[in-house]
């Protein structure tokens, strides 16, 4: 289940194509949307025109505003109802991803100790790290305060519901997170957490809750379904999004996450039509970004018809950040984050180039969803965090040899994050978007 090693050096150009994943969705709805606007405009204000722009265009506030235009078309309906689970709104329309990370005593939410079910690739506290301080860092957004994450209070709101986790070791770090925030609400003896495969559910007995975890790391069937397997040529199969979409059905709060297995050692992914059982297989190499397109917009279209907006939310995780060269933040030229104790304070910091490609096709095809699926933005807030990545600070799953103990930053981890930490603030943004959107 480690995800790819080889480090692959980033060539993804800006202009990097898309057109794969555009074919055939320019859609008679966009056409309508496009007709929309244009009537709008010369009827109304400037300023009018570009609220609706903002209520189709922006990913993760769009849902639930307007009163003025719903009325207007059906496509507008949905803008103001009310999300499910949320509670109030977000303070002065607050964006929680801008902000600053600050140093908290209180820190961290849990103690390591206290959470029986990080695993052992996770727990740095357990695997000898001698500092603490990456546990002790807040993030602070700039126009308001995040809300405290209350267990209770999510609990009380999964009774009789699931909550599932769907994507890659990243996204299962996160979903870690998660049930560590989240089981001091359950009493000792009502919960239990179990694995299946690559699979885990988190069972609350006396909510009737689960909180679960699903391994798909590229979304769509790909060769990397069954983790156990080396794969150095990934192959996704085109419109195979119900292969695992079918284990999602039913479930109430889906939370997205996928990058590591797109972006390490690979610039082109293969898809394949056809079936991976074929004899001769039917494929075609594209750009990552493009490929990955394919998967989220498969996704975005299960949703669309699997879910529904009235009851159910929907997540998606932005790319966890890696800290694998140090060049890239001015560091020794051969180092990585092993040893690095401090944050990134570039503001403009983003590190990996080719998580930029990535980022803008998912803005691409989410501007274009007719579910609302609340984009967790963690990226570049992620990336100043060097510090926080469990480096050496882990089960090693081979022994290791005298030479790589003589040289740690050849074994370091700078992919996944130690717990408490990093992946912790991910869920306080995902509560603070469940409850007060
Ligand atoms: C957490 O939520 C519960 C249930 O809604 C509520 O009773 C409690 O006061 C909340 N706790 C805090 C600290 O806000
Ligand atoms: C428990 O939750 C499931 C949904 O996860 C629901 O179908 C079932 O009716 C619930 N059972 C009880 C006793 O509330
Ligand atoms: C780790 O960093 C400290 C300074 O931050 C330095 O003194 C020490 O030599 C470094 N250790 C290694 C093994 O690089
Ligand atoms: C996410 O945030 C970054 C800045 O950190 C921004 O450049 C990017 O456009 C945002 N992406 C989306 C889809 O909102």
């Amino acid at each position: 289940m480690k995800p790819p090693l080889s480090s692959s050096p980033c060539s993804a150009s800006a202009s990097a194509s898309t057109t794969l994943f555009r074919k055939g969705r320019l859609s008679p709805y966009l056409f309508t949307l496009l007709a929309f606007i244009l009537f709008i405009t010369i009827l109304q204000s400037e300023d009018f025109t570009s609220y609706i722009f903002h209520a189709e265009f922006t990913t993760d506030r769009s849902f639930h505003r307007d009163q003025t235009i719903s009325s207007s078309t059906s496509k507008f309906e949905k803008v103001e109802e009310k999300l499910a689970f949320a509670i109030g709104e977000s303070e002065n329309n607050c964006d929680i991803f801008h902000g600053l990370w600050v140093q908290d005593e209180s820190w961290p939410i849990y103690e390591e100790w206290e959470c029986p079910y990080i695993q052992p690739q996770l727990a740095c506290q357990a695997y000898g790290r001698p500092d603490k301080g990456y546990q002790q860092w807040r993030w602070q957004p700039y126009g308001c305060s995040l809300p405290r994450f209350n267990a209770t209070l999510f609990m009380e709101s999964l009774r009789g519901k699931r909550m599932m986790f769907v994507g890659d070791s990243l996204n299962r770090g996160q979903y870690i997170s998660m049930v560590c925030l989240l089981h001091r609400a359950v009493s000792e003896n009502a919960k239990s957490l179990k694995n299946s495969g690559p699979n885990m559910v988190f069972t609350a007995k006396d909510y009737n809750a689960t909180v679960e975890f699903y391994w798909a790391p590229l979304l769509l069937e790909s060769n990397a379904d069954h983790p156990k397997k080396k794969i150095t040529d990934r192959i996704i199969r085109k419109g195979s999004i119900d292969v695992h979409g079918k284990h999602w059905k039913g479930v109430d709060i889906l939370v997205f996450g996928c990058y590591v297995w797109w972006a390490r050692g690979v610039e082109y992914i293969n898809i394949l039509r056809g079936t991976f059982e074929d004899e001769v297989k039917d494929v075609v190499k594209v750009r990552t970004e493009e490929a990955y397109g394919l998967a989220i917009e498969g996704m975005m279209e299960w949703c669309e018809k699997n879910m529904d907006p009235k009851k159910t939310r929907v997540f998606f995780t932005s790319m966890s950040p890696f800290h694998q060269k140090s060049s890239e933040w001015g560091g020794l030229p051969d180092g990585n984050c092993y040893n690095e104790t401090t944050l990134i304070d570039d503001p403009t910091y983003w590190g990996y180039e080719c998580s930029k490609p990535i980022m803008r096709v998912i803005s691409e095809v989410f501007s274009r969803s007719q579910f609302p699926i609340i984009f967790l933005n963690v990226t570049q807030l992620s990336g100043y965090r060097k510090d926080a990545h469990s480096s050496v600070y882990k089960k090693q799953w081979v022994p290791l040899t005298p030479e790589k103990i003589a040289n740690p930053m050849s074994y370091a981890d700078c992919v996944h994050w130690c717990l408490p930490g990093v992946p912790d603030t991910w869920n306080e943004f995902l509560f603070s978007k469940l409850f007060y959107p």
